[in-house]
C-alpha cells in the first residue's frame, strides 16, 4: 500500500480525507460541500484506505456529519442565537449546510492549526470566488488558530471566546480530533471546555459538548492497527500541533464520558447506531472490518 504523493502529510491533511470521505454520500451526509475540497492527494489517500483497511470509512464519516449536523439544527432552532465552537473543526461545513434564513443570529467559530484554517478559508474564498455564493453560501465564520494540546493557546483561545459566548447558549465539538491528541493533554482541555461553557452566567441557556472517541476495545481490531499505522507512517504532527506528537493517543471508554467533571452524559450513539438509525445498512461493506466511532453529547451542568 503506497500513497504516490510526498509523505509524511501533515495532521491537517486528514482534514482533506474526511470531506473526501463525506463526499462519497451526499445523500447520507447532507454535505453536497464536501466533494469540491478533494484535493487528488486526499482522493488518493481515500481510496488507499478503501482498498487496504476498511471499505467503510466514507459510509461512517457521512453518518458522523448527518448526526452532528442533525443536532446542530436542533440545538438552533431552540437557540437561534447560540454559538457553535468547532475545535478541529478541519474542512467540516456545517456554517454552510445550514439555513442562514432560519438562523441569522448564529455565530460559527473554528478552531485549528494556523496552516488548516489558512487553507480553508482560501479554499472556501476561492471556490466562493469561481462559483459565486449560490454554492457555497456567505457566512460570518471566525476562525482562531490554536495548539488544542497546548495550555497558553487555550487560555488566549478562552479570551476570545468569552468575548463572543457572553451568555449565549453554546454547542462545542470535538469531531474527529480526540484520536490527535494525547491523552495526558485532555484533563486542561476539558477543564477548559467547562469554563467556557458557564451556566451561572445565563443558566436558563444550555452548553452542550458533542464529542467523538474511538472505545480502548478498537485496539485489538485488526483493522484499526493498519489504520492506525498507515496515519503514523504517513502523517506528522503540523507546525503548531506539535505537542500532539508526545504522548499516548486518546482511547476514551463511555465511563471517561460518564465521570466527566461538570457534565452529564445526555445521549451516545456510535457509526453502526447511525447506520441503523438513518436506516443506511445496504451500504455496508464489511461489518467486521468497520471502525466503530463512538458519539456522545454532554451538557453542562
Ligand atoms: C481528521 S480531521 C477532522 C476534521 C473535522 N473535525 C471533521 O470531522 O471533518 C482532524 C483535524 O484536527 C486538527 N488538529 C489535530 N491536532 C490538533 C491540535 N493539536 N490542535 C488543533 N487542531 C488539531 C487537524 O488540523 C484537522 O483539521
Amino acid at each position: 500500500m503506497t500513497v504516490r504523493q510526498t509523505p509524511p502529510f501533515s495532521v491537517e491533511d486528514t482534514a482533506l480525507v474526511t470531506a473526501s470521505f463525506r463526499s462519497s454520500f451526499p445523500e447520507i451526509s447532507h454535505d453536497p460541500l464536501s466533494r469540491h475540497l478533494v484535493t487528488p492527494a486526499a482522493a488518493e489517500i481515500h481510496a488507499d484506505v478503501i482498498r487496504h483497511i476498511n471499505a467503510d470509512e466514507p459510509l461512517a464519516h457521512a453518518v458522523r456529519n448527518r448526526f452532528f449536523l442533525d443536532q446542530l439544527r436542533d440545538f438552533f432552532r431552540q437557540y437561534p442565537d447560540g454559538v457553535f465552537i468547532n475545535l478541529g473543526a478541519g474542512f467540516s461545513m456545517y456554517p454552510y449546510l445550514l439555513d442562514s434564513e432560519a438562523f441569522p443570529l448564529a455565530s460559527f467559530i473554528e478552531v485549528d492549526t494556523p496552516a488548516q484554517l489558512k487553507h480553508k478559508s482560501r479554499t472556501i474564498a476561492k471556490l466562493q470566488k469561481i462559483q459565486g455564493h449560490e454554492l457555497i453560501p456567505q457566512r460570518d465564520v471566525m476562525y482562531v488558530s490554536c495548539d488544542l494540546c497546548c495550555e497558553e493557546d487555550l487560555s488566549a483561545l478562552a479570551s476570545e471566546l468569552h468575548a463572543v459566548v457572553e451568555d449565549r447558549a453554546t454547542f462545542v465539538l470535538l469531531e474527529g480530533v480526540l484520536y490527535f491528541l494525547s491523552v495526558q493533554s485532555l484533563d486542561k482541555l476539558f477543564h477548559f471546555l467547562s469554563e467556557v461553557q458557564v451556566t451561572a452566567r445565563a443558566p436558563e441557556k444550555m452548553h452542550l459538548l458533542g464529542c467523538v472517541a474511538y472505545a480502548p476495545e478498537i485496539q485489538h481490531q485488526e483493522s484499526f492497527r493498519l489504520l492506525s499505522t498507515y496515519i503514523d507512517k504517513n502523517f506528522q504532527a503540523g507546525e503548531h500541533a506539535r505537542t500532539s506528537e508526545s504522548g499516548e493517543r486518546a482511547f476514551l471508554p463511555r465511563t471517561f464520558f460518564e465521570n466527566l467533571m461538570g457534565y452529564r452524559l445526555t445521549a451516545a450513539t456510535s457509526t453502526l447506531g447511525c447506520v441503523e438509525h438513518y436506516g443506511v445498512h445496504e451500504h455496508l461493506v464489511n461489518r467486521e472490518r468497520l471502525l466503530e466511532e463512538q458519539f456522545y453529547l454532554l451538557q453542562r451542568r
